[in-house]
């Protein structure tokens, strides 16, 4: 979809359609009262007749107005002013593209600049739009031999009378589509199936984006690389797999040669059986999606380099394939890491750990600035959390507060569940350095305590996305491409731009 921005008279506008938003204390405003005007009266008319109040989810398609250039205008309710949020803001654009993907023109014009969104200035309201527009318009129909009609709406133009706003509403859209460009990529390689998306597969699609984007570096090291490097964690979970194993590393140089990297490491298990100590069978699908983290990196690096960001950004994604067979990783056998500390490995099931904390003590030599990695590492966080919260977890409250903040302002919100040392004890093993469990109690925070043992030498956040980054069962089932907003804007905000 491509997204413009416009200024002018709205009634001489020539589009398919202008989409006016009203609020229903049945009085026009802005944009709404304009249009009335032109028209004599008819868009008043129709809210006197009760076609439309204002009350969120309503819309009305007018057709040829008199006095108004465009062919249509779509009038859309948000119900009050004073409750108008970024939750009822996003329900009003879905509604309003929802409406536009089944209709008849080509392109339309938003004229939702003025609204007042709480806490959001013109930049981040232009922002938002863009992105919950593209996120209603993304399809996967890759593997349906009847693909999805595309919708007949083409072109989007973001309105506002004033010429000044030009720079707030051309920033916001630039932002939006670079996000969402990124957050689709996130979406489809989460989306693809276990047998076409698996370690070789993301690598291969990792050098690809490297040819889209010269900006960007990408290496790949197989298990020859990893054996050398002592990576004995992240090499047992791959151990049951006729899929090797792959880390990725992806170095995009936007800032001068000395700015430390802010890294992401992504876990990439392409499907997750839980190998040894093997999951029950229902709705195991769903473990295709156990390397939405590393689709995060993907979509984050897209993101970012499309947004020239002057900083300096490492990817890591730690991919392997987690299946039992006779040369499985078996419960009780004791592993060797990359940092040296052994692991007793009691649940093969926990393997997210196992290959993020070889690939953390890869990071160390980066030096980086952070280091954030963004994994789909306990069941526990979605009891905890549910589907709409990131769990954060982390050692340095200046980033933990950094990633707080930046959840708020992408509107893809983490909270943070405390790492203090009582929990480490859980880990205790009476044979290794540590065990790969923690026990029923508290899985969430017990998978961060065996990840921050292999931190220590950077200041370290971990967001589990079990929850958030697809959606379970259903209809609208899929990958979501969170915390790709969260995470852009996070390093958007390290980069002052
Ligand atoms: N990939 C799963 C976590 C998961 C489960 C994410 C369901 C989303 C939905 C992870 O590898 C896993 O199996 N974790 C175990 C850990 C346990 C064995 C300590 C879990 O959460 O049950
Ligand atoms: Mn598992
Ligand atoms: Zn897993």
């Amino acid at each position: 979809m491509e997204f413009n921005v416009k200024h002018g008279t709205l009634e001489t506008m020539k589009t398919g359609c202008v989409v006016v938003a009203i609020n229903e204390s049945g009085k026009l405003a802005g944009a709404a009262a304009e249009l009335d005007r032109a028209c004599g009266g008819q868009i008043s008319l129709a809210v006197k007749h009760g076609d439309i109040s204002g009350k969120p989810g309503q819309t009305l398609m007018l057709f040829g107005l008199p006095g108004i250039s465009a062919q249509r205008v779509l009038l859309a309710g948000y119900g009050k002013d004073e409750e108008l949020n970024d939750r009822s803001f996003r329900k009003l654009v879905q509604k309003v593209i929802a409406v536009l993907k089944d209709g008849g023109a080509t392109d339309a014009l938003f004229t939702f600049a003025a609204l007042p969104v709480k806490q959001r200035d013109l930049y981040s309201r232009t922002r938002l739009l863009v992105e919950t527009a593209r996120e209603s318009l993304y399809q996967f129909d890759q593997f349906k031999s009847k693909k999805a009609t595309k919708p007949r709406l083409k072109k989007v133009l973001m309105w506002s009378a004033d010429k000044s706003d030009a720079d707030a509403l051309t920033r916001g859209v630039a932002h939006g589509q670079a996000i969402s460009d990124g957050t689709d990529l996130t979406r489809t390689l989460g989306n693809l199936p276990g047998n076409v998306c698996t370690p070789t597969f993301l690598a291969k699609e990792a050098k690809v984006l490297g040819k889209q984007h010269p900006e960007l570096d990408i290496e790949i090291l197989d298990e020859k690389d990893m054996k050398a490097l002592g990576m004995g964690s992240l090499l047992s979970v791959s151990a049951g797999s006729a899929e090797p194993a792959k880390l990725i590393r992806f170095s995009y140089q936007g800032g001068k040669p000395k700015d430390q990297p802010h890294v992401l490491v992504g876990k990439g298990i392409t499907f997750d059986t839980g190998g040894i100590s093997l999951k029950p069978g229902a709705g195991m699908d769903e473990m295709k999606y156990d390397m939405c983290g590393a689709a995060t990196v993907f979509g984050v690096l897209k993101a970012a380099v499309s947004m020239r960001l002057p900083i300096n950004i490492v990817g890591l994604v730690a991919a392997a394939e987690n299946m039992p067979s006779s040369t499985a990783t078996k419960p009780g056998d004791i592993v060797t890491s990359m940092s040296g500390q052994t692991i007793e490995v009691l649940n093969t099931d926990a393997e997210g750990r196992l290959v993020l904390c070889d690939a953390l003590t890869y990071a160390e030599r980066f030096k980086p600035a952070s280091v954030v990695d963004i994994a789909t590492l306990t069941g526990a966080c979605i009891v905890a959390l549910g589907s709409h919260t990131t769990g954060l977890l982390g050692n340095n409250d200046e980033l933990i507060g950094k990633l707080l903040d930046a959840g708020k302002q992408s509107d893809d919100r983490a909270w943070q569940l405390p790492l203090f040392d009582e929990y480490q004890e859980q880990l205790d093993s009476p044979f290794a350095d540590i065990a790969n469990i923690g026990g029923p109690k508290a899985g969430t925070i017990t998978a961060a305590c065996f990840l921050s043992r292999f931190t220590k030498a950077y200041p370290w956040a971990h967001l589990d996305i079990a929850g958030t980054a697809w959606i379970s069962g259903g209809k609208e089932k899929g990958a979501t491409g969170r915390p790709v907003p969260l995470l852009t804007q996070y390093l958007l905000n390290q980069a002052q731009v």
